[in-house]
Parts: structure tokens; C-alpha cells; sequence
């Protein structure tokens, strides 16, 4: 058996994600997967989209199609509870106050972490062939995606103080909760983010899709996302352009207006976005709800494509050490041999290559770096980058 796919919406509030991830489900099970859409957002809008009740649980709405909304909240106190005052034990033993220590146990993002891990474990369990997920707001899933590290980082330093302080510390803990429990319950953990940071990485298995609208701010938050994903090694596969006014619409005024200012954000979409596949879905006159109309969107958006298959292989971006410079690389297929222009400012960089244009939105590491030397070569744009610009030297 094929292994399974993991299909994950990111984008700001509002765009449409969860709209999105149920039309993707509804055609994934039309063209015979079995398929599980699952919400992890703790504002839940998916059985309002599926217009049917869903639980913890997934819930069965046709013969290949099961949704799911996941208590996050529940899923943490289950399987986290424990370590969570585990660690706050410990906290307080180095000295920590009881709220600081309290603060400091709770590992950012470790909700979001347990909800994708309770989602593999199922996903495997019930054979599904597709599960796609509704992702919560692009800040905290980019966080989140970040996340297997820096739990590790924050795991390994707990177990290092071990042989010291669990001399101390067992009586206390085991007053609480069994020492040996705590650490199976880690190691499980770790070794659960381990896999499943393999899991979200393996371009073959996860599929990241931003969703945007023509909107300038939305475009902002969706440069950013597809900037971190690319840093940290997750596969972005394709863009959902969401809410595109008909041209045919453009009757008045107000919707010519409208329509214009939407045709230049379009143009800025494809020149971000390339060589990704962008795939539409218009701005419907009336609300999405319900299996059928899901269907509907569905093929609007996918139309004869597999949207369960991976749509683009290869990096969007790269960033690799050489030397005492960091090196910016990015692959763009389509773009003209042209004169290269660069204007840094803060995090954002603007780069244009004869009439195509691009802003980007740097990681902190670079941001604080100067742009030395852009070159547009077999198709790839190099931006080097020189150490940042220290103001008083140390000595
Ligand atoms: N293309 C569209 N045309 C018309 N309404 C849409 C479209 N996409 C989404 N909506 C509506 O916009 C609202 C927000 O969409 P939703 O998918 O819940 O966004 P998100 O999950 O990103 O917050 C919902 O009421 C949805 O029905
Ligand atoms: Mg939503």
C-alpha cells in the first residue's frame, strides 16, 4: 500500500483555509481516497463548512469521507499534564518561583505538536489514504512547524540536569506522579517528534498549500510563511488564490475599482509565487456550505488535477553557509534575463530582474545581514549575503 499523504492548509485568518482543506477532502474522496479532514484550529469552523456535526473522534459523512475536529486543549492535558508538572517540579528546584516555573514548563506550541501527533498515530491506525488538515493561523503553525527542534533542545536539557537534580527531586515527584511514567512518557515523546518531524519534511508524504486572497496584507503573511517553511525544510507544494473577483463582475464603479486593484495583486501573486502552481478559486456571491458545495469549489479549484498527488517537487528557496556569507538561492524558471536590482529594507527584499519583480521576506538571520551581490544566472537568482554590521567592537 502507497504510503499515506499529509495535505496542510496555512494562511491567515479569514482567507479561506477551512473552506479550502473540506473542497480538498470532498474531491479527494470523490476521486476514491479515503479521506480525513481534520481541524486543529481551537476556533473550529469545519462542521459549520461540512454543515454537519464533528467530534474528537472522525466522524463518517460519506462512504470514503470522515471529518474531525480535535480538542487541543484535551489533548494536551491527557498526554502532557503529567510532564508539564514534571517539569515544573524541576523548575522549582533550580530555584525558580512557582508562576515562572509554571510559565516555563508550558513549552510554546507544544499543543499544536500533540494534536499533529494524535493525527499521524490515527491516520496510520484507521488507513487513510489522505488526511487533510486545517491548520490553525500561519504565525502559530509556522511556529509550531518549527517546533520538534526546539522541544528537543528542550527535553535534552531537562533530562541533563537528571542525574543531579532527580536525586533531589524524586521523592518530590513521585508524591505528584510515578518518576518512571515521566520519562517513558518523554522518551515516547521525543521520539514521536522525531518521527513526525520526518513525517512533515518528507515531500513525498506532506504537501504545505498557503491559501491567499488578492490582498496585500494577506500576501505579506503568506511571503513570511512560505520564507519559513522553505528555512526550516518543509515542502510547499502549491497556492490557493482564494476569493478572485469574475472579470465578468466588473459592472460599476465600486467593482471596476475593485477588480483593478485585485488584477495588480494577481500579477504579484504569480511573480511571489513561481514556479509553484497557483490554483483559483473565485469569489462566490453566496455562502459555502454543505458536501455539495464543497464538491463545487472543489473542482473549480482542482479542476482536472489530483489534488492529492504532489503538485511540485523541488526547493522555492535556499539558504546555505559559504564562508563568512550566507547564500540566498532561489529557482525562477519563467523569469527573462535581465539586469538584476536589489533593495533591502529591514527584513524585506526587493528584487527586480528586467520587468519581473519580487518581494521576499527575509529570516531574522539574514535580515540583520547586508545584501552584498545578487546574480540572475541558468535561471536562479543568488543573493550573498555579508556578516552583519556590528557598530561597536568588542575587544
Ligand atoms: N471563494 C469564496 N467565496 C465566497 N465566500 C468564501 C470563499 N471562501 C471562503 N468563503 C467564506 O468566507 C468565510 C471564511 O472562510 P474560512 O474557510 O472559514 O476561512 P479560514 O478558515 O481561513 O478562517 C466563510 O464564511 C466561507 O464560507
Ligand atoms: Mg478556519
Amino acid at each position: 500500500m502507497a504510503e499515506m499523504r499529509l495535505i496542510l492548509y496555512l494562511g491567515k485568518g479569514g482567507v479561506g483555509k477551512t473552506t479550502t482543506a473540506a473542497a480538498t477532502a470532498v474531491r479527494a474522496a470523490e476521486l476514491g481516497y479515503r479521506t480525513l479532514v481534520v481541524s486543529t484550529d481551537v476556533a473550529h469552523s469545519l462542521a459549520d463548512a461540512l454543515d454537519t456535526p464533528l467530534g474528537p473522534l472522525p466522524t463518517k459523512l460519506s462512504e470514503r469521507l470522515w471529518g474531525q475536529e480535535i480538542n487541543v486543549l484535551d489533548e494536551v492535558r491527557q498526554h502532557w499534564g503529567q510532564l508539564r508538572d514534571y517539569f515544573a517540579t524541576l523548575l522549582r528546584r533550580k530555584g525558580m518561583s512557582e508562576v515562572a516555573a509554571e510559565e516555563l514548563a508550558i513549552i510554546p506550541g507544544m499543543e499544536e505538536i500533540v494534536s499533529l501527533l494524535h493525527i499521524r498515530r490515527q491516520a496510520r491506525e484507521d488507513n487513510f489514504d489522505v488526511v487533510i488538515v486545517d491548520a490553525a493561523p500561519t504565525g502559530e503553525t509556522v511556529r509550531l512547524l518549527t517546533m520538534p527542534e526546539t522541544f528537543q533542545w528542550y527535553a535534552s536539557r531537562v533530562m541533563d540536569w537528571e542525574p543531579t537534580t532527580m536525586k533531589a527531586v524524586r521523592p518530590l515527584v513521585k508524591a505528584m506522579i510515578p518518576a518512571v511514567n515521566v520519562i517513558d512518557t518523554l522518551k515516547k515523546l521525543t521520539e514521536g517528534v522525531e518521527e513526525l518531524r520526518e513525517t512533515l519534511t518528507d515531500p513525498e508524504v506532506s504537501s504545505y498549500r498557503l491559501v491567499v486572497n488578492p490582498e496585500r496584507m494577506v500576501l505579506k503573511e503568506a511571503q513570511r510563511a512560505s520564507t519559513y517553511l522553505a528555512l526550516f525544510g518543509y515542502p510547499i507544494d502549491g497556492v490557493v488564490l482564494n476569493r478572485v473577483l469574475p472579470a465578468d463582475a466588473a459592472e460599476g464603479a465600486f467593482m471596476q475599482e475593485l477588480t483593478k486593484i485585485q488584477q495588480g495583486y494577481l500579477q504579484q501573486i504569480y511573480d511571489t509565487f513561481a514556479p509553484l502552481p497557483i490554483w483559483q478559486s473565485p469569489h462566490y456571491a453566496r455562502d459555502i456550505r454543505g458536501v455539495s458545495d464543497l464538491s463545487m469549489v472543489g473542482n473549480a479549484l482542482f479542476k482536472n488535477i489530483d489534488p492529492v498527488k504532489v503538485q511540485f517537487r523541488g526547493k522555492t528557496q535556499e539558504i546555505s553557509l559559504q564562508g563568512e556569507e550566507y547564500v540566498l538561492r532561489m529557482p525562477l524558471p519563467h523569469v527573462e534575463l535581465g539586469k538584476v536590482s536589489l533593495v533591502k529594507r529591514g527584513d524585506e527584499l526587493f528584487v527586480e530582474i528586467g520587468n519581473f519583480r519580487r518581494d521576499l521576506i527575509l529570516p531574522t538571520t539574514l535580515a540583520e545581514r547586508p545584501a552584498r551581490k545578487a546574480q540572475f544566472r541558468d535561471g536562479v537568482l543568488e543573493v550573498r549575503f555579508g556578516p552583519p554590521e556590528t557598530e561597536t567592537k568588542a575587544d
